[in-house]
C-alpha cells in the first residue's frame, strides 16, 4: 500500500455505512451490518498482500497457483469497539493470528493508559492490521501502533469504519509508514471528541449500551 489514506467508496461499502449511521438502525441490524462492512473493508486493506505460488494438482493437470506468501497475518483489536470490526474479518481470514489492546483516558493527562496487552509472537515477521472502527482524536490509535511498534511490529496497517479528519492527520504525524483504510472520511470531532455527522458511540451502538 502506497497511499496513506484510502477511502472505500464501493457502493455496498457506502450504502450500508448509511444505513448504520441512521440513529434508528437498531443494535442487532447495525451489527450485522459491521460484520458484512468489516469483510469488504478486509478485502480492501489486504490489496497487495505478498505472494508467492506452489505447485497444486487440479482434477485435470498440474500448475503452479498462487497463494499468500509469509507468516500468517496479526488482526490486532483495539478494545471494545475494534472487536465488532473483528468478527467479520475473521471469517474472511480464518487463520489471521489475533491480539488485543485495552486502553482508557487517563481523566488528568488525558493520555491512554493500557490496561490490556496481548499480541500473537513474531510480529515483525507478519502483517499487522489494526482495527478500531472510529479514528477520532486519533490518541489511543497512535498509542495501541506505537505499542506494536515497540513489541516488535514493522510492516503494519490501521483499518476503521469512519475517520475525522483531525485523527488522519494524527496518525500522518505520528506513523506515516501506516496506511489507513477507511469507508468515509467525516466532517470533523465536536467538543467531547465525537465524530461529525459520525454515527455516534460505535461501542455502544454494537452492544447496546449507553
Ligand atoms: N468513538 C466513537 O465511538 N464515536 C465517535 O464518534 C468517536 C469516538
Amino acid at each position: 500500500m502506497t497511499e496513506h489514506l484510502t477511502i472505500v467508496t464501493h457502493p455496498l461499502v457506502q450504502h450500508k455505512l448509511t444505513l448504520m449511521r441512521q440513529k434508528e438502525t437498531s443494535t442487532a441490524v447495525f451489527r450485522q451490518l459491521l460484520r458484512e462492512i468489516s469483510q469488504l473493508l478486509a478485502y480492501e486493506v489486504t490489496r497487495g498482500l505478498p505472494m508467492t505460488s506452489r505447485v497444486i494438482e487440479t482434477p485435470l493437470m498440474e500448475m503452479e497457483a498462487p497463494v499468500l506468501a509469509g507468516r500468517k497475518l496479526a488482526l490486532i483489536s483495539i478494545l471494545r469497539a475494534g472487536n465488532g470490526l473483528l468478527d467479520g474479518m475473521l471469517e474472511l481470514i480464518p487463520s489471521a493470528r489475533v491480539g488485543f489492546i485495552g486502553l482508557y483516558r487517563d481523566e488528568e493527562t488525558l493520555q491512554p493508559v493500557k490496561y490490556y496487552f496481548k499480541v500473537p509472537d513474531q510480529l515483525g515477521q507478519r502483517l499487522s492490521i489494526v482495527v478500531d472502527p472510529m479514528l477520532a482524536t486519533g490518541n489511543s490509535s497512535v498509542a495501541a501502533i506505537s505499542m506494536l511498534k515497540e513489541a516488535g511490529a514493522r510492516d503494519l496497517r490501521f483499518l476503521c469504519l469512519l475517520a475525522a479528519p483531525e485523527g488522519v492527520a494524527r496518525m500522518r504525524e505520528a506513523h506515516p509508514d501506516v496506511p489507513v483504510v477507511t469507508a468515509a472520511l467525516d466532517e470533523r470531532l465536536n467538543e467531547k471528541g465525537y465524530i461529525l455527522p459520525g454515527l455516534g458511540d460505535a461501542g455502544d451502538r454494537m452492544f447496546g449500551t449507553k
